[in-house]
This record gives structure tokens, C-alpha cells and sequence, in this order.
């Protein structure tokens, strides 16, 4: 076992479950378990149920299920390291040592140390909007109608006006001028002659992870001058690559998850009034146009987009980029077209949520906008026009890698275009047998389509293996099989006991989908552990199995008042007779089984077979025994 895995068994021992859901979730107590709202999706009466000393959680609305890992990565959005360094870090688990290069190791204490050092610059900023300078800046907020929560929220700050009272400031407490220049915080004089503060008299907003730790700033000046940048943004740094970030995502990410989408804009202003008026799923994609690296991020959270950018050429462009790129990423695209002039906040300020709303719902397929831009450009008026449109949006649809959703899009541009489907779809299959020939000849290298792709457990580059043909059905199984399966999830010791003792194996079960289970369970034992802790934080249990055992551990019980008692961790000895009870009552059904099978048999040779006979009243004989012991 290697140190990270006793990392990982430590979280799992130490971590409260109840308080991380807690965190996000309002849990009420009910029996042994808390439950409370699903955050994973949208109901009215709570489904969601956690158990604290079991350490899972399960949904019985959307069948969501894991542990207190599993929530950090499927809620939080963290990888799995991240999760673990994340818990490791809130419950005060030492992290192992890694074995890395000197180097390696320097670059991580200066990731830390710029780190620290923007942190104390975005402190620094909030703190002198409350000075007599920051008089201006505070206006100048009001103005724009940012209330102080929403200052709050996105650690609005100000960097005041001289040259280097950031570089005081942070020289006083140990950053080096160095360290504070490859922070982005410094530029170097022309010519080498030292540093001064990059961000003067602007206002700050704070560019974070999705962690909420800050890696950069955006900021704006307070007075229109046209001599001067409108914005100025940290350059690329150790913490700060802006291609792989999104304004807006840390705030925004719990309510991405639970709407299903994001709505994408050009600015920081527009992500902070949207936020402000209840769009809380506002991101923008700052000081950069929209990258693949983003929209891979963003793909953790949601796969539907609506992107709302500026109606000038420059957002349209902008627009027909960010199309081909999230179609190809695989979202679900909508277009919202504002009126010339205008953007999501100015909409806001000036009209209020309501019309942004309408707009939204007025949004527009891929295949619309296109046709809309195209027409308002008199770009369709010959039929040259209008094939370079037709192939324009085939090649997006090519490259959406749900091929179910191309049919649809094909009807949409006919029914545009007043075309037959089939015209389309000859247009449709050229490109595709176009696209392959490239492929075959090496041009471009499609990706595979995404149910080829395994999923990968990121952190010891192990592939999970997953049979595609895997389809469990665990409504075959019998209500005493799942009894038995249920007691030994809930309690080793009638595990043990059964295997241990009475020595069941596979074909003690009826069904296949229990001799499964119970070899799974079997192979799943240890010796300290509940196996319902082991099957939701083994990486090789199938997750329709983990789900399924969470919520036998989970249910309310309809099987036996005796369940009950379980999770109050009563004795053994309540369990045990249930699931011998089970088993023998599954014994009986497999020689009533049999017993039909004989009497058939012995019907067809009309009696005459002996040996059927003396096996038939063996089989009755063994019947009556274990009915008599009910
Ligand atoms: P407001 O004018 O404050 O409403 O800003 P905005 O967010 O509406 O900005 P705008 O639509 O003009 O620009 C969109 C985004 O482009 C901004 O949020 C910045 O990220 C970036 N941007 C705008 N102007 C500049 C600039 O002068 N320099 C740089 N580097 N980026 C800019
Ligand atoms: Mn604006």
C-alpha cells in the first residue's frame, strides 16, 4: 500500500460526510441518516440521503451515490487529486512526501509563494476601497450598480492611484520584487532601472480557480481615458494561464450544475450584473476568445451553452468561433442575439432581468444563427450563396460527436432553406465521406467517438476497466437474495458468518445478478473494513453497483422491521436469522426448482423410470425437513 492510498483511507476514516453535504446541502436528521435536497438536481422533496457513520450519500430521485471523494469530484468539480489534497487538507491529513526533482520542487514553493502573494494583493485592493481614495472607486461601483454583496462576491477592489504602493505593501511583508514580477503584480522599468505596480487607479476583479483562489486580475479603468487600456489583465504566469480559466466559474459553478447550463459573455462586467440579477451561471472567457482548454473545464459542469456576446462585428465573429469550437466539444449550443450596442449588463441596468430573460428564451440553434447572419450580410440571395452556407453549417454538424443529434439539425437547415431533407443529407454524407477520406490519409486525426473512450481514475493513470455490455438488472433478483446481499454490506460480521461458517458460495444464489454480487462482495472483504465503505471507494466496483448497494444500505425498510435496527448497530444475532431464513428459503425454491423439473420427467416415461422416482421422493423428503424448520 502506497502512501497516497493511506491518504485516501484516512479520508475516508476522518471525513464527515454530513459536513461536507452540509456545507451545501440543508440536511435534516431522519433515523440513522440525514437527508435533505438532491444538489445534483432539481426537486422539491427531499430525496438525498446521507449516512454519517456509513460515510455515503445516495439520491433516490436521480440514483446519484458515492462517498465523501466522489462528492468533491461529481459536486465540486475537483479531479481526484484535487479532492484529496482538498480533504487532506481540511481534515489535517499529511500529505506523503512526493518524490520530486529539486527543480520540480521549486517550482511548486513559487507556485505557493505567488499564490500567497496574489492573495495579499486582492486583500490589499478591497482594503483601499474603504480608504478616502477609494471615494472615486466607490462611485464609481454605485454607478454601475453593483451592490456590496455583489462587491463581496467577486472581491471587487481597487488599486489606488502612485506607482508602487503595492510593491510597498507587499515588500513590507517578505515578497521579493522578483517574486512579485513573476506574480504579474510588477513590471520592470525600460532599460532594467527596477519595478513599479502594473495595476494603477483601476478597479480590481479578482480572476480565481475554481477553488476560489485567486491567479490573476482584470482590471478597469475609473475614468475614460482613450490614451489608456479599458482593461488591463495579468499577463501569463506560473498560476495564470487565461486560456484555461473562466471569469465567473467559481461563483457561478453550483448553480451551472443544477441548471444544466452557462451562459457565456464577453466581460467581467457582464458575468458580475448577470450574477447580480440571478443569473448565477455567468462566465466569460477573459482577455482571451473562447479556447478548446475552456470549454473542457466547463464540460465538468454542464453540456449545454448560451453564448452572449456583443451584436458588433467583433462579437460576431467571436460568436462563429466559439460555435464551431463547443459544437465540436460536444454542448448543447444556443445563440442569444442582443440588439446592436448592447450587452448583457447594459441590458440589465437599463431594462432589468426580466428582458434578459425573454432573451434568452428568444435564444437561436447554431443552424439559425448562421442563417440569420448570412441573410442579414445578403449572403443568400445566388445559389453559390446559399451552397457555402449549407456546407458552412454540414461542417459543424459533422463534428458534433452525438451522430443521433445530426438528423435533426439536417431538417432544421432544409426546413430553413426550403429544401428537401434528401438535398441536404446528399450534401451531409459528400462532407462525411470527405471527412474520412482525410482521416484515412493520415490529414486529420479524428477523435474517437466519446463511448469509445474509457474512463480514466486519474491519479495512478490506471484504466478503469468497464465492459460495455455490462447491463445489471437487479430487479431479477429475489427479495431474499437481496436480504442476504443487504445484511452483508451492512454488517462483516454476517459476511463472515456466512462465508466463514456456513460456507455459501455463488450457487447457494438463484439468479446470476446475486451469484455476482455475492462473488463481488466475497472478493470485496477485508478485515477492518465495512464492505459498504470498501464498494464505494474501490475503483474497480462498477458504479451501477455502487449505487445499487448504497441505496440497499440507504432505503427505507420495507423488507423486515428488523432492518430497523440495523443501522443503530444492534447485535449480529437480529441478522443473523433473517438471512439464514433467506438462505434456506432459497435452498427450498431451487428444490421446488428441481422438483418440477422431475415431475415432468417422470411424467414423460410414464413412471417407468426408477431412478427418477427415488430421486423425487429424496428431493420431497429433504423439502418437508427444511419446511419444519420455519
Ligand atoms: P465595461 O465597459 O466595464 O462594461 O466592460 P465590458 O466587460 O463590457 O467590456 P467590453 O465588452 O468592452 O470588453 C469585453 C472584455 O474584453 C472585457 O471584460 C475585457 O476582458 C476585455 N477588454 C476590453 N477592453 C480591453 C482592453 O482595452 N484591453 C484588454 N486587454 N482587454 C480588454
Ligand atoms: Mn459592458
Amino acid at each position: 500500500m502506497n502512501n497516497w492510498d493511506d491518504v485516501k483511507r484516512r479520508i475516508l476514516e476522518t471525513a464527515d460526510l454530513v459536513e461536507i453535504v452540509g456545507d451545501v446541502v440543508d440536511l435534516r436528521h431522519r433515523g440513522a441518516n440525514f437527508v435533505g435536497l438532491c444538489p445534483f438536481h432539481t426537486e422539491k422533496t427531499p430525496s438525498f440521503a446521507v449516512s454519517s457513520d456509513k460515510g455515503i450519500y445516495k439520491c433516490f430521485g436521480c440514483g446519484k451515490s458515492g462517498n465523501v471523494i466522489s462528492f468533491m469530484t461529481d459536486y465540486h468539480g475537483m479531479d481526484y487529486s484535487e479532492a484529496i489534497k482538498e480533504l487532506a487538507r481540511r481534515y489535517a491529513i499529511p500529505l506523503p512526501e512526493q518524490t520530486k526533482s529539486k527543480k520540480q520542487k521549486e517550482q511548486i514553493s513559487k507556485r505557493e509563494l505567488v499564490m500567497t502573494a496574489l492573495d495579499e494583493s486582492g486583500k490589499y485592493f478591497i482594503k483601499m476601497l474603504g480608504t478616502t481614495s477609494g471615494k472615486t472607486a466607490l462611485s464609481y461601483i454605485n454607478k454601475r450598480g453593483f451592490s456590496k454583496e455583489t462587491q463581496k462576491e467577486f472581491m471587487i477592489g481597487l488599486s489606488p492611484t502612485g506607482w508602487d504602493n503595492l510593491k510597498l505593501e507587499l515588500e513590507k511583508k517578505g515578497f521579493s520584487d522578483q517574486l512579485l514580477l513573476e506574480a504579474g503584480l510588477l513590471v520592470e522599468r525600460d532599460g532594467g532601472g527596477g519595478f513599479y505596480d502594473r495595476f494603477r487607479e483601476r478597479l480590481m476583479f479578482p480572476i480565481q480557480d475554481t477553488l476560489g483562489k485567486i491567479i490573476g486580475f482584470g482590471a478597469r479603468q475609473l475614468i475614460d481615458d482613450k490614451n489608456q487600456p479599458k482593461y488591463i489583465n495579468s499577463p501569463q504566469t506560473i498560476v495564470y494561464d487565461k486560456s484555461k480559466v473562466l471569469y465567473g466559474l467559481f461563483q457561478g459553478k453550483n448553480e451551472i450544475r443544477s441548471k444544466g447550463y452557462a451562459i457565456l459573455t464577453e466581460g467581467y462586467a457582464d458575468v458580475i450584473s448577470l450574477y447580480q440579477a440571478g443569473f448565477k451561471n455567468s462566465i466569460a472567457s477573459s482577455g482571451t476568445s473562447l479556447t478548446k482548454d475552456q470549454l473542457i473545464l466547463l464540460k465538468r459542469y454542464c453540456k449545454k451553452l448560451y453564448i452572449v456576446y456583443d451584436a458588433d462585428s467583433a462579437g460576431i465573429n467571436a460568436t462563429l468561433r466559439a460555435i464551431d469550437l463547443a459544437l465540436e466539444e460536444g454542448f448543447e449550443l444556443w445563440v442569444v442575439a442582443l440588439p446592436g450596442g448592447e450587452d448583457p449588463d447594459s441590458i440589465i441596468r437599463e431594462h432589468g432581468n426580466k428582458l434578459f430573460q425573454a432573451y434568452i428564451k428568444d435564444a437561436q440553434s447554431f443552424v439559425e444563427f448562421k442563417y440569420n447572419y448570412y441573410k442579414k450580410e445578403d449572403k443568400l440571395s445566388s445559389p453559390a450563396d446559399m451552397s457555402h452556407l449549407i456546407r458552412d453549417i454540414i461542417g459543424n454538424i459533422v463534428k458534433i460527436p452525438d451522430r443521433l443529434q445530426h438528423d435533426a439539425y439536417i431538417s432544421r437547415l432544409a426546413a430553413l432553406l426550403n429544401l428537401s431533407t434528401r438535398q441536404v443529407e446528399r450534401i451531409y454524407k459528400e462532407k462525411g465521406k470527405l471527412e474520412s477520406e482525410l482521416a484515412k490519409s493520415g490529414k486529420s486525426t479524428p477523435k474517437p467517438p466519446v463511448e469509445q473512450q474509457k474512463p480514466k481514475v486519474e491519479d495512478n493513470n490506471e484504466i478503469k476497466e468497464i465492459d460495455d455490455n455490462f447491463v445489471p438488472d437487479y430487479s431479477l433478483l429475489l427479495t431474499e437474495e437481496k436480504l442476504i446481499l443487504k445484511s452483508m454490506v451492512l454488517s462483516s460480521a454476517v459476511a463472515d458468518y456466512l462465508i466463514d461458517t456456513v460456507e455459501a458460495d455463488d450457487d447457494r444464489f438463484i439468479t446470476n445478478e446475486a451469484k455476482r454480487l455475492f462473488h463481488l462482495l466475497n472478493g470485496l472483504r477485508t478485515e477492518d473494513d465495512d464492505l459498504i465503505k470498501r464498494i464505494v471507494s474501490d475503483e474497480t466496483v462498477h458504479p451501477k453497483d455502487v449505487e445499487f448497494f448504497s441505496s440497499l444500505v440507504l432505503e427505507s425498510n420495507e423488507i423486515s422491521d428488523n432492518w430497523k435496527n440495523f443501522s443503530k448497530g444492534v447485535a449480529v444475532f437480529d441478522l443473523i436469522k433473517p438471512v439464514m431464513d433467506s438462505l434456506i428459503k432459497l435452498d427450498l425454491l431451487k428444490l421446488d426448482i428441481e422438483l418440477e423439473k422431475l415431475t415432468s420427467k417422470i411424467k414423460e416415461s410414464l413412471g417407468s423410470n426408477l431412478d427418477l422416482l427415488v430421486k423425487h421422493t429424496e428431493l420431497s423428503q429433504k423439502r418437508k425437513e427444511l419446511t419444519n424448520r420455519f
